[in-house]
């Protein structure tokens, strides 16, 4: 992503409830303060951030450099630099988080990619948790628009549904810098997931609505997975 993008994004997402969702992922997978954590598509640190005003001590996993010199200077956890498809350490963790809909960025065999991988960098019996958009949030932001503005930063989006595909299609602004930036998501149904995680040596945990671990209807938008190697 582009420079006056991330650090726009960032200004946003600041304002986020992120001390909610970290609350939530770890009640998911009842992850204990002892467990090695890794965040997988860490961004600019702010769940990582989170995490750590929790009591826990997460490490992070971002290719995106702009976004990892963001984290840097938010937090002090160990960070890497690499593509969640492919990257691979001596060291093993026994819980990897994908919050924020960080899957969304993958395609189908992208995803297939991604959970093999996470499988091989986790302990036996490690989990992953992520949450993803569902069909009912690809139907809510079809034809959408919105324009927001934040101190000095705005940011103005229109998105489209095509398939299982949404096209954000972005045009951000700080500081008298300017940025147009086009981002494309991809809903994968719960089946698509539990084939690709089956094929990588998960089994479903949990499966239920995000940010409450409420049960999952037509209306839900975010759903959130827990997925354990076997
Ligand atoms: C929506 S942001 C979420 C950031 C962070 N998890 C948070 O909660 O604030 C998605 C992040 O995933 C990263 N990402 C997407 N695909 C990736 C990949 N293949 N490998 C590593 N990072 C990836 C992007 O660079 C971006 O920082």
């Amino acid at each position: 992503m582009g420079k006056v993008f991330n650090a726009v994004y960032d200004q946003f997402m600041s304002q986020r409830p992120y001390t909610k969702y970290a609350r939530c992922y770890l009640q998911a997978c009842e992850a204990k303060t002892t467990d090695r954590i890794l965040e997988a598509g860490c961004g600019s640190g702010l769940f990582l951030m989170a995490l750590n005003r929790l009591g826990y001590n997460p490490e992070g996993l971002d290719f995106d450099e702009a976004m990892l010199e963001l984290a840097q200077k938010r937090v002090e956890n160990k960070l890497y630099h690499g593509d969640i498809r492919e990257f691979c350490s001596e060291e093993k963790w026994d819980v990897i988080f994908l919050p924020l809909d960080v899957l969304n960025y993958f395609s189908r065999s992208g995803m297939k990619k991604a959970f093999k991988n996470l499988a091989r960098n986790l302990n036996p019996h490690g989990v992953i948790v992520f949450d993803v958009h569902t069909k009912a949030h690809l139907k809510k932001v079809h034809g959408a628009q919105s324009r927001e503005r934040l101190s000095d930063a705005q940011y103005i989006w229109r998105s489209r549904g095509r398939g299982e595909y949404i096209h954000y299609y972005i045009t951000c602004s700080k500081q008298g810098y300017h940025e147009s930036y086009k981002l494309e998501q991809r809903v994968h149904s719960p089946r698509e997931i539990l084939r690709a995680a089956a094929y990588a040596g998960f089994r479903k945990k949990q499966r239920c609505r995000a940010w409450d671990l409420g049960r999952i209807d037509r209306r839900t938008t975010r759903q959130l997975f827990v997925l354990q190697k076997v």
